[in-house]
């Protein structure tokens, strides 16, 4: 009998709250689903099944010994670790990080804090819950302000870099009305921009190799940072270097604080961070602990390429990595994979 893996995915947003943004996310999601389903195919027994209200219901009927959540959710900050919450309700093991880490990733602000706390250099930058907050006077302008709870760029537009304290009040006034609280401002690092894939967990960390997004192409008027129109319009424009052309000594920083950022946020199994260089030091902009699977698109899958991993071969490397985890944790006895199955 072959191992049956649940193939979970989002409800389309644009259901709900169709805008550019949740347009362009659907799309993306849709695809990724049908190349991951179709890869799973090849060795193992794979159902489909939409995070919805159904959802418990049609676990349970599923019989599933493993689930792939690809889910981001729907809503509220801690919206990515929804379903990892219902898996783990129900003792269904799954491949990616957990609840926790999933709610840490998702909300820059905490995330910062901890790595913060465990040294690893990420962009000074102050909170804000509200417009009326006083301004950190230490931080120094131009700042990037952002939405703490967001991913893909959403909230992430040309205007997003202010250069005096009039403009960044007015854009923490407009990102609160229309995300999740808070918004994050932070110093904007002009230096170089990389991120670094990570596959595997603990010392058997797998990193793959380095990309630099280069934006020297990108027009004046879109601004030089991976903005939403940039990362959803201007991929032509975006240069992605791969292996990015970095010197021994910086591969090794920016591995380094790569793999601290990750066990920090105790991620598990796959998970990319985004990074820039200021003064020859990665900082740790943030960690995405469900970073894009489309092949051919998203920078894991390129990066994996890289590597000589083919997107088959990354899956099922995703999908090994994940049981030999599950399997090794004592933590979850009851919810091993069975080895039978494992093909
Ligand atoms: N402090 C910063 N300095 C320079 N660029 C930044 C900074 N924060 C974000 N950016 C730019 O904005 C992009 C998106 O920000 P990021 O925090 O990675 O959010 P997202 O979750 O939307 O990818 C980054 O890839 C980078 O180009
Ligand atoms: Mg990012």
């Amino acid at each position: 009998m072959r191992l049956k893996i649940g193939l979970i995915s989002d409800k389309p947003q644009g259901e709900t709250n169709c805008t550019a943004e949740t347009k362009h996310t659907d799309i993306q999601k849709k695809s990724t689903n049908e190349e991951i389903y179709k890869v799973l195919k090849k060795k193992y027994d794979v159902v489909e099944i939409i995070a919805d209200n159904r959802i418990i219901k049609n676990l349970i009927e599923s019989k599933i010994d493993l689930a792939f959540p690809l889910c981001t959710g729907i809503s509220g900050e801690s919206r990515q670790s929804q379903v990892p919450a219902i898996l783990e309700m129900l003792r269904i093991p799954y491949i990616g990080s957990g609840i926790l880490a999933h709610s840490l990733s998702l909300n820059k602000a905490v995330a910062k804090q901890i790595f913060a706390y465990n040294n690893i250099l990420t962009p000074s930058f102050q909170i804000f819950n509200t417009a009326g907050e006083n301004f950190n006077m230490n931080l120094k302008f131009p700042l990037i302000v952002k939405p703490s709870c967001e991913g893909s760029g959403f909230g992430i537009h040309k205007d997003s870099v202010v250069y005096n304290k009039q403009d960044l009040m007015g854009k923490i006034k407009s990102l609160l009305k229309s995300y999740c609280p808070p918004v994050l401002a932070e110093e904007f690092i002009k230096g170089r921009e990389f991120t670094i894939g990570i596959i595997g967990n603990g010392s058997e960390k797998r990193f793959l190799p380095i990309m630099e997004i280069n934006f020297d192409d990108v027009p004046e008027k879109f601004g030089k940072f991976y903005t939403f129109e940039v990362k959803s319009q201007l991929s032509e424009k975006t240069k992605y270097i791969c292996p990015a052309s970095i010197n021994k000594d910086i591969e090794l920083k920016i591995k380094n604080s790569a793999g601290r950022a990750f066990d920090a946020l105790g991620c598990r199994d796959f998970a990319r961070v985004d990074v820039r260089l200021k003064e020859d030091q990665p900082y740790v902009l943030e960690i995405n602990s469900l970073p894009g699977l489309k092949s051919q698109y998203s920078d894991l899958p390129k990066m994996a390429l890289k590597e000589g991993l083919s997107y088959d071969e990354l899956i099922f490397n995703i999908v090994e990595i994940s049981i030999r985890r599950i399997n090794k944790d004592k933590r979850y006895m009851e919810e091993k994979v069975s080895d039978k199955k494992i093909s």
